[in-house]
């Protein structure tokens, strides 16, 4: 098999200290060991996102975590509003749909910012998205939080930070955010497999029990006390504990910084050779993912093939943007002489673009 590293904005290069931990011995997950990695991965979790509040490891991909923080929070026919600008905004709306809640859209074109202007009254919450991986943008998260909550007091923010945790700074409590959802194999530098659900002191206190496997309110008991409800994927709490444990002791402002720089020599190396980034405001590029349109008649191999040749996997687009854009991510851990590599690749085909 041919060896390939990944520039794909998920999953992702894993960091070192997963390659370890899932390197050890099977761990069982009712021992001591794992329970301390499980403390260590929840409480990690929800200082770095901001929070006095709590995290939930759920056994389960990002979408996991999104599921269970729409049914665990909100009773079927609450209305939620959900500004729809990318693929990932598109699936709260889908979430809520398929729990029985009553979502109300607001459509703005991909690669767009959504406008806090635009946020309705009348509703029991809002379901955002902070970077929308489809797009490349960082919505505006904490602006959009409190013209929700100057409009609608009660109503609880949830935010997929599935591609802005250990990316960009997260701050839920000050910014009024309730709850996010998380994935392993993103920021954190883990194989897939882990969704993360981040509870804040409102969520806490508005958790009802919902559903059977991915029940926040179960888990939630179950973690307090060191355990899970089912077998966890320990081994992944272990990769993602070690990686959490090893960036935090670093420095997690330092590490935010690293990531933004990354991301930004690519974007500088293709609007070099005119490349339109898909972003369309400049200040609202999230450092997951850099995203450009393709230039007018090629095709998303013209980028992606050469990638391959050189070792590097990238990613197209999704949805109405398939086949008109591609993505290009340092989300994944990466020594500086193969990111270096990475770049001069990358700017050569360019050049042939
Ligand atoms: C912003 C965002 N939200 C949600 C998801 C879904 O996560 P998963 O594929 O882990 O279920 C992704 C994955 O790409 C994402 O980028």
């Amino acid at each position: 098999m041919r060896t390939e590293k990944l520039l794909t904005p998920g999953p992702v290069c894993l960091h070192p200290a997963a390659r370890r931990a899932l390197a050890g011995p099977q761990l069982h997950h009712r021992s001591r060991p794992a329970e301390e990695l499980l403390a260590s991965l929840r409480k990690n979790v929800s200082a770095v996102a901001g929070t006095e509040g709590e995290t939930v490891v759920l056994t389960g991909s990002g979408t996991a975590a999104m599921v269970a923080l729409v049914s665990g929070l909100f009773a079927p026919g609450a209305r939620v509003w959900v500004p729809i600008a990318g693929k990932f905004s598109e699936r709260w709306a889908e979430i809520a749909a398929s729990a029985g809640l009553e979502p109300l859209v607001s459509e703005y074109d991909w690669g767009q910012t959504v406008s806090p202007a635009d946020v309705p009254t009348g509703i029991a919450g809002a379901l955002l998205t902070h970077s929308e991986t489809s797009t490349g943008v960082l919505q505006p998260l904490a602006e959009l939080a409190r013209a929700v909550r100057e409009r609608n007091p009660g109503a609880l923010v949830v935010a997929d930070a599935v591609t802005s945790f250990l990316l960009s700074e997260l701050r839920l409590d000050d910014w009024q955010v309730d709850a996010a959802a998380i994935g392993s194999q993103k920021g954190l530098m883990s194989p897939p497999g882990l969704g993360l659900a981040v509870l804040g002191p409102r969520a806490l206190a508005a958790l009802r029990p919902s559903g059977y496997y991915l029940n926040l309110e179960r888990e939630l008991r179950a973690q307090r006390a060191g355990q899970t409800a089912y077998t966890p994927a320990i081994n992944l709490v272990a990769a993602a504990a070690a990686v959490l444990e090893e960036v935090v002791n670093d420095g997690v402002e330092a590490h935010l910084k690293g990531k933004l720089y990354q991301n930004d020599r690519f974007y500088e190396i293709g609007q070099r050779v005119g490349l339109e980034p898909v972003p369309q405001e400049e200040g609202a590029r999230s450092p997951a993912t850099a995203a450009f349109y393709l230039p007018p008649g090629a095709k998303a191999a013209a980028v992606s093939e050469p990638m391959l040749e050189r070792g590097w996997r990238i990613a197209g687009g999704q949805g109405p943007l398939k086949g008109r854009i591609f993505r290009i991510s340092a989300m994944g851990y990466l020594e500086e002489a193969e990111l270096e590599r990475a770049y001069a690749d990358f700017a050569e085909v360019m050049s042939l673009l």
